[in-house]
């Protein structure tokens, strides 16, 4: 496809991609960010279609955010696993055994999950969010450790992990060992670890940021080299930033296979065809949406 008619098929719909994306994707993207970001620009949206670069949950609250629009996806199998670890029976469940607390969940769950909830979050804001709840008792899910995470900066609140055990399964597999052999061979690299990490991981490194975090952090610092901890579709992006900088992936096999399904001729495809509408369940999403909105209103 060449430029003209890219520029053509865009004048209707926008591209928002998130961070792991190829770099061909982010290429074409008007915007390009994390979880919150991407949440932040689809409730700005002007054009009639929002063309979703990311996993379900992403598209389904640009859903939310905007009714009257309709999104599309360049492949509708793009599905984060960690969402299906907390159906929205075990929130009820579990809201029934502690009336006293607040529900933050994670905006990698389910819709009908986050239907159940107080407020939604992002690993960009979820101490900030928890912080700013009245009630001291937190049912929070579904990651642990980015439950883990809130807890250890927020030692007066109780955080409850729904499930105990939830994950995402590319973060988790960052092993502490392989990590200190990294920081022995590159001692003046500054150390970036998403909270999805297992907490033995968190606790080396010097900052915990989410994808747009550590895109905000990299550009300020005066660092010339970093060791990143997240899925390596984020590097592509950095290096761009930042040409004079030199970055590490703490892990060169941590590649989210759920993001990666969009392509970039399923993208052009998709731009021409308009085919894969994301659907959500209208009265659910009028429920989750207020849960989202508070996020949004407290960020
Ligand atoms: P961010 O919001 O930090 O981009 O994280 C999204 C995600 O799915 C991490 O695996
Ligand atoms: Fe889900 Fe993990 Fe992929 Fe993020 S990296 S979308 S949390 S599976």
């Amino acid at each position: 496809m060449d430029e003209k008619e890219l520029i053509e098929l865009k004048k209707d719909t926008i591209i928002l991609a998130h961070n792991y994306q190829t770099p061909d994707i982010q290429a074409i993207a008007d915007f390009v960010g994390d979880s919150l970001q991407l949440c932040q620009q689809a409730a700005r949206v002007d054009k009639p279609y929002i063309l979703f670069c990311g996993v379900d949950f992403m598209a389904e609250s640009a859903v939310m955010l905007n009714p009257d629009k309709t999104v599309l996806m360049p492949d509708l199998g793009s599905k984060c696993p960690m969402a299906a670890m907390l159906p929205a029976e075990r929130v009820r469940e579990e809201k029934a055994m502690h009336p006293d607390a607040a529900v933050v969940l994670y905006i990698n769950t389910w819709v009908e999950a986050r239907a159940e909830s107080d407020v939604t979050c992002t690993s960009a804001n979820a101490v900030k969010i928890v912080k700013a709840l009245p009630q001291r008792k937190i049912l929070f899910g579904p990651d642990a450790n980015l439950a883990w995470h809130v807890q250890k900066n927020l030692p007066k609140k109780e955080v409850v992990p729904i499930p105990y055990k939830g994950h995402c399964r590319v973060h988790v597999r960052f092993k502490k060992d392989d990590l200190l052999s990294l920081i022995a061979e590159h001692p003046d690299a500054e150390v970036l670890i998403h909270p999805e990490c297992r907490p033995e991981v968190q606790e080396i490194a010097d900052l915990i940021l989410s994808t747009g975090g550590m895109e905000r952090h990299v550009r300020q610092s005066k660092a010339r080299k970093f060791i990143i901890g997240t899925e390596t579709g984020l590097i592509y992006k950095l290096k761009q930033q930042n040409p004079g900088k030199e970055f590490i992936p703490a892990l060169s096999s941590a590649v989210c296979v759920n993001m990666k399904k969009h392509t970039i001729d399923k993208v052009l495809t998709e731009l021409r065809e308009k085919k894969n509408v994301v659907k959500v369940d209208p009265a659910l999403a009028r429920r989750a949406r207020k849960s989202l909105e508070r996020m949004l209103e407290l960020s």
